[in-house]
């Protein structure tokens, strides 16, 4: 059988400021969302949400970019709006970037990942969602999954993986892709990956199947916008098991707090931190950046779960090792590489400084 599963997210409205989602926005985005799977549209959907961004998880048959599934997702988060802003939530309908729907949400604030399948016998998935942190923060787990024996040692000792997988890699600023294989083309991979800000994967390929292993949104808000509009704060689907890495290698590259871009104002680099959805909820220095990650059964399209993988305490270590990490980023204040570089940060005061200064800055000789 044929499916999609599309995952589509916005933040529609921070409670209390950006750290969190009303319980009220969920509520509604369920009660929308129960129409739409009553109507037939949709198989099956879950609403979540991390930190103060609205997930909308969902199953259909109308393939990948579809004009009406889109729509109902546009429909929903500006439903949401609409009570974000009579409760005055903080940002009410922040990622919203345009006032009318033309066709898919695409460029239009909302992060989208979504891949059509041939649902296996028994399909398990995992989606992982992020909360102040931008695209390219899947680079570093995606590579470790699909190309690193030293977390996958599935890509060693199971035939269905030693082929290897393809990566399709997207750079976000000239809008180009390229697909490079693994494990022939890891060099040539890392030099665009290692460099997250720019270059994101946006897709993962089997190389034995041609099946896709994982997608992730790749959309940056503040490029679509052409200024600071909040953060990216993506998602990414892999499947697992069988031609794909077991569900433990696919949480396995969450066991260090690696550090990426998102933390306080969109212009701080801060670690990783693995979290339960209740823990979904950053409020030191608007942080640390959350990851979490729910996984289902994919039955006929229903989606049988979810189970909170990170809600488990062997992450406790990486936890507790963000919140070490955390601490001694912060001591940098204002310095790099706690602050991002300049042409980074999404916040900045530098035109006007630069501006007013112009004239006291005189030449070295
Ligand atoms: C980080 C983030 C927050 C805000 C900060 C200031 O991605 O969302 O750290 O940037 O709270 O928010 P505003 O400018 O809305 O007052
Ligand atoms: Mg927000
Ligand atoms: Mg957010």
């Amino acid at each position: 059988m044929k499916l999609t599963l599309s995952v589509i997210k916005a933040d529609i409205g921070g409670y209390v400021g950006h750290s969190e989602s009303h319980p009220a926005i969920l509520a509604k985005a369920e009660e929308c969302l129960a129409e739409y799977k009553q109507s037939g549209l949709l198989i099956d959907y879950y609403v979540t949400k991390c930190g103060d961004d609205l997930q909308l998880i969902m199953t259909h048959q109308q393939g990948e970019g579809s004009e009406k599934i889109h729509k109902l997702a546009w429909d929903t988060f500006v439903e949401g709006t609409e009570l974000a802003k009579s409760l005055k939530l903080y940002g009410a309908g922040q990622d919203l970037l345009s006032d009318a729907f033309s066709g898919n949400v695409k460029g239009m604030g909302p992060g989208v990942a979504e891949m059509e399948i041939e649902e296996r016998e028994s399909e398990p998935v995992l989606i992982f969602m992020a909360d102040k942190t931008s695209s390219g923060s899947w680079n570093m787990p995606l590579y470790k999954m699909f190309a690193d024996p030293f977390n996958t040692i599935g890509l060693i000792i199971t035939e269905s993986l030693h082929s290897g997988f393809a990566f399709e890699v997207h750079d976000v600023k000239d809008h180009k892709k390229i697909t490079l294989n693994t494990p022939e083309e890891i060099y040539d991979l890392l030099i665009y990956i290692g460099a997250p800000s720019r270059y994101a994967v946006k897709a993962v390929y089997s190389r034995a199947t041609g099946d896709v292993a994982a997608v992730s949104s790749t959309q940056r808000l503040s490029l679509i916008a052409g200024r600071y509009v909040g953060k990216d704060d993506p998602v990414c689907i892999v499947r697992a098991q069988g031609v794909f890495p077991a569900v433990g290698e696919v949480v396995e590259p969450f066991s260090i707090p690696y550090l990426v871009e998102g933390w306080m104002r969109g212009s701080h680099h801060g670690p990783f931190m693995p979290v339960s959805v209740a823990d979904s909820k950053p409020t030191r220095f608007d942080g640390p950046p959350r990851v979490i990650c729910l996984g289902f059964q994919l039955a006929e399209g229903r989606l049988v779960g979810p189970r909170d993988m990170f809600d488990d305490v062997s992450f406790d270590n990486v936890r507790r090792q963000a919140n070490e990490v955390a601490d001694y980023m912060r001591r940098h204040g204002p310095f790099e590489p706690h602050r991002l570089p300049l042409e980074e940060m999404e916040y900045t005061t530098m035109p006007q400084i630069a501006k007013k200064l112009e004239r006291r800055f005189s030449h070295l000789d």
